[in-house]
């Protein structure tokens, strides 16, 4: 097909790209990708991606029916679907699109589109389902669980939101489930070795960090090779002997909270074949659990406390990290790890529904009702009292998700309290709670509802006769 048959300008959508788009550096991110990993970027517009790609190493060729028709349009491990789906406005022959980029697919195709949120960016007229902008291009606009539902439907696999507006279809279960695994223990790595010893100190790392030790199948090459002289019984010895046991013991206890987590979550899925769960997390069943059998049920009831109200108010309650309230819990990324097990399931279950933002610092779960929004304070760690720039929510019930910018807002929402959403030992807690004491005493606290918005807090500070110099509160020079 050419361009003159279409009855909106779609060639004018593509931008020209320095760097890599949003939907391609989460791939990158997200996916197992290896120099030389075949990428092929369908619909590449002016091929701003497949030159990053290439860039970056992997053998990225980009196909486009305006600007690369004699692209290269073979199958590759991952294909790339970006901001196309939303610029035809022929709905047979969106359908068709995906599914010719799915056919393409061997191991993942990620799609993105823009979403319902953009709306007001967008200056057009209704045309079939979308919009038909003032520069004659069409814009079929998403709500984030819709695309996901749209990828389902037409691939009828199962599919991941990997954030908002981008989805992942994976081709079996076992490139899903391994992504599944990465999201919830990230691969540790290895550290690097020349000798026996440095294997061997390697090897002690990864039982430290896992709390168990590794299958032959799970260590590099080059570990392997350093390492092949010794006999498993003694290299075990060998390595047992070295580990810090404590550390081995608290990891062991965390990786079998992750393998809940993961088995819960498939199970939020449709849990596939034990053959499909990847290697590691199976070795983890193995190590921490009397079987298969027992840890799939310990993960079933996971999944049903998560349903139960008093349950989940209580955990989040008794979590040691994060700020409780009377209608959520508040918890920054960082300490995220530490809240209690069923509060991790919850977030991830959002995440897999609605897809993650990209840039958050502190997610909120709400005890009434069921929903997640993750919050964006860009200047957490600098601003004594960070300023709200996005709020992405969902509502797991409906799945329906929001997105509110502060961008353009003058009176943006505010943080009190930081210490409060971070975990005790956090290093940057005893500042914070030192600036939160020194404010209360200072009675800027005394009306909680007029500050939790930068005007009102704002005038507490003139009225207290305060000023902040970074996380110190200062008598007022200036004149309010
Ligand atoms: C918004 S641009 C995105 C370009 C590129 N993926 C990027 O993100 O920079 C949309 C592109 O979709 C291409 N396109 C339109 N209809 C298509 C179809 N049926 N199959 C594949 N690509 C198509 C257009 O030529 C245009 O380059």
């Amino acid at each position: 097909m050419t361009q003159q048959f279409w009855s909106s300008r779609r060639h004018h959508t593509a931008i020209s790209r320095v760097g890599l788009s949003l939907p391609a550096r989460r791939a990158v991110g997200d996916l197992p990708l290896e120099r030389g990993t075949r990428v092929l970027d369908y619909g590449c517009g002016r091929g701003g991606d497949v030159r990053a790609l290439q860039h970056l190493g992997f053998d990225a060729t980009g196909w486009d029916p305006v600007h690369f028709p004699k692209g290269v349009r073979e199958p590759a491990e991952i294909v790339l679907l970006t901001y196309v789906l939303n610029v035809i406005e022929d709905p047979t022959e969106r359908r068709e699109t995906l599914l010719r980029a799915w056919d393409l697919a061997k191991t993942v195709l990620v799609v993105s589109a823009r979403l319902r949120w953009e709306r007001n960016q967008i200056k057009g007229t209704e045309y079939s389902d979308g919009i038909l902008t003032q520069r004659r291009t069409f814009q079929r606009l998403y709500a984030a669980g819709e695309l996901r539902d749209y990828v389902e439907e037409t691939t009828r696999v199962r599919c991941v939101s990997a954030a908002p507006g981008i989805v992942y279809a994976f081709k079996d279960d076992e490139a899903r489930l391994g992504y599944l695994a990465r999201q919830i223990t990230p691969d540790g790595g290895w550290l690097a070795s020349k000798n026996t010893a440095s294997a061997i100190t390697s090897v002690v790392a990864h039982l430290e960090q896992r709390g168990r030790m590794p299958r032959l199948e799970e260590m590099p090459q080059p570990i392997i090779s350093l390492l092949s002289h010794l006999r498993p019984a003694e290299l075990k010895r060998l390595v047992e002997q070295e580990a810090d046991p404590v550390k081995v013991e608290r990891s062991a206890d965390r990786a079998a909270l992750d393998t809940l987590l993961f088995l819960a979550l498939e199970l939020f899925y449709g849990r596939g074949p034990v053959s499909s769960i990847p290697l590691p997390v199976q070795l983890d069943i193995r190590a921490f659990f009397p079987s298969y059998t027992e840890a799939c049920q310990r993960a079933d009831r996971l999944l049903l406390k998560l349903r139960d109200d008093a349950y989940v108010r209580r955990a989040m309650n008794g979590s040691t990290a994060g700020k409780f309230t009377a209608t959520a819990l508040y918890v920054h990324r960082r300490a995220l790890h530490r809240i209690p097990t069923v509060l991790r399931l919850y977030e991830q279950c959002a995440s897999i529904a609605a897809g993650r933002p990209g840039e958050w610092s502190v997610v909120k779960l709400r005890h009434q009702g069921r929903g997640a929004s993750w919050l964006d304070y860009p200047d957490f760690d600098t601003d004594p009292h960070p300023r709200l720039a996005a709020s992405y929510a969902v509502d797991l019930k409906t799945l329906k998700s929001s997105f509110t910018s502060y961008a353009n807002s003058t009176n943006r929402p505010l943080l009190h309290r930081k210490h409060e959403f971070l975990a005790d030992d956090d290093p940057d807690v005893p500042k914070y709670r030192r600036l939160t004491e020194a404010e209360v005493r200072a009675g800027l606290y005394k009306s909680p509802h007029l500050i939790g918005t930068e005007e009102g807090w704002e005038r507490e500070l003139v009225r207290c006769e305060r000023e902040l110099r970074g996380h110190r509160l200062v008598r007022r020079t200036t004149s309010g």
